[in-house]
């Protein structure tokens, strides 16, 4: 290297931040207010459309330091850490307009791909307080743990002193849970805290760096029980996880089923959310004989159908697949067939699809775009659709009906309240 100059160090282009006054001229998707400054759009989060506001300007993006003229839809948002905390962006948004903004995703989202016609019904939505499930961060800080979501925009955990949004039974676990990972937690670890909860009660998993040694097993359990939790389980990293105390079942069941599902397993987000989605799809294969029940978790829609139909349920993951035989097994269900399948790669194909009459998808976010172009080319009378991302639902819809399907009802479903989370149901018939 003697002889050769270094190249300059490149210095990080400077953001210029300046105070500007703005107004908002809508919420984006994401639930930030969005206006525009030198005709580029600027994100300013916890702004409302409408509003005059005083802000910091950095980039694409802007602080609000003074709200000057509010929203008539402005509200007091319940939870103390609303603003910092990445969890919710919607609290400060009265509840009517922040339902017809949920419903607007959805309707947007068919928009776009040119599926504006379909009709949308009023939203189903979840009441604050009643989320049954949640995935934590943890780390330790000196003497203490933090606990909680992510910061918004940020990688900072936020320590969260109440959340509004939970179920009070996992809500309340939070001072407890922080004691726990003051053992668990060596010196500068950090956990993730994945929280479920039935009618039977509360599950607790903790995602560890290093396996606990005899002591802390030992706590674990104790800790089971003074909390009077349902399970606990630990895993570290990816391996499968491992129960520290099995108590009592989650109490869950899938139409009259009982099901009990994996530790970690899959569960809709809300009760009041899954009776909304289980209502739609089972008025929406009335009269099917012959069911398939694609990305099927532990039969959350497939078991909920019940005597009606024959199931046949594939899912690619083994343990949730297991614990659906099993319900279907000890409820004596002999019409239900399973089948563990990656439906990405290896999709039903239009020769597997034609004995079915009605076959409901519900993929993971990314969406079930090689499932769909082989329904399209089917004979299938029926498909529903359940999605938790209304733009990769829209992209498959579009296929169906260039297919030849006809989208006759699109329900919303919200269950991640205050967040720019929005699910849904969707029927499809061919003509
Ligand atoms: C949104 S969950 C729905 C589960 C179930 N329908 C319910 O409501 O409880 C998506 C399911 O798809 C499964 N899954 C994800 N990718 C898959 C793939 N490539 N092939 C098959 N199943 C997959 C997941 O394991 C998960 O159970």
């Amino acid at each position: 290297m003697r002889g050769r100059s270094r190249p300059p160090a490149r210095r990080p282009a400077r953001i210029e931040v300046r105070e500007i006054e703005l107004t908002i001229d809508k919420l984006g998707s994401e639930g930030v207010g969005v206006a525009r400054v030198d005709g580029k759009p600027v994100l300013v989060p916890g702004a409302l459309p409408g509003e005059r506001i005083r802000a910091r300007l950095a980039g694409g993006s802007a602080e609000i330091t003074e709200v000057l003229e509010p929203s008539p839809d402005r509200v007091a948002p319940p939870c103390r850490h609303f603003g910092t905390c990445g969890g919710c962006a919607l609290q400060h948004l009265g509840w009517r307009t922040y339902l017809d903004f949920k419903r607007d995703l959805v309707v947007e989202a068919l928009r776009r791909q040119g599926l504006g016609e379909a009709p949308v019904a009023a939203i189903a939505s979840s009441p604050p307080g009643t989320r049954r499930r949640a995935v934590f961060e943890a780390k330790r800080a000196g003497g203490t743990v933090v606990l909680g979501f992510h910061g918004r925009a940020s990688h900072q955990i936020v320590d969260l002193g109440e959340c509004p949004v939970l179920l009070p039974v996992l809500a309340d676990l939070l001072p407890a849970l922080r004691d726990l990972l003051k053992i668990l937690l060596p010196g500068a670890g950090g956990a993730t805290v994945q929280l479920a909860a039935g009618p039977g009660g509360a599950e607790v998993g903790l995602v560890l760096s290093a396996i606990p040694d005899l002591g802390q097993l030992e706590r674990l359990a104790l800790f089971a029980e003074a909390q009077d939790l349902a399970r606990l389980w630990w895993r570290v990293g990816d391996t499968a996880p491992v129960p520290a105390a099995q108590r009592r079942s989650l109490g869950l069941r899938f139409g009259t089923v009982p099901v009990d599902p994996p530790s970690g397993g899959f569960l809709q987000a809300t009760a009041a959310g899954e009776a909304a989605l289980t209502a739609a799809v089972v008025e929406a294969m009335t009269g099917a004989e012959r069911v398939a029940d694609l990305f099927a978790g532990c039969g959350t829609f497939g078991l909920a159908l019940g005597a009606r139909a024959e199931l046949h349920a594939v899912e690619g993951d083994a343990a949730a697949l297991g614990a659906l035989a099993a319900a279907a097994r000890r409820a004596g269900l002999g019409f239900v067939t399973t089948e563990r399948r990656d439906l990405e790669s290896r999709p039903l194909l239009v020769t597997e699809l034609k004995r079915f009459d009605a076959v409901l998808f519900d993929p993971p976010r990314a969406g079930a775009k090689a499932q769909a172009l082989h329904l399209a080319q089917s004979t299938v009378p029926v498909v529903v659709g359940v999605s938790c991302n209304p733009a990769t639902f829209a992209r498959d819809a579009r296929i169906l009906v260039d297919g030849g399907y006809r989208l006759e009802s699109v329900l919303p479903v919200d269950q991640f309240v205050w967040s720019p989370h929005v699910e849904l149901v969707g029927r499809f018939a061919r003509p």
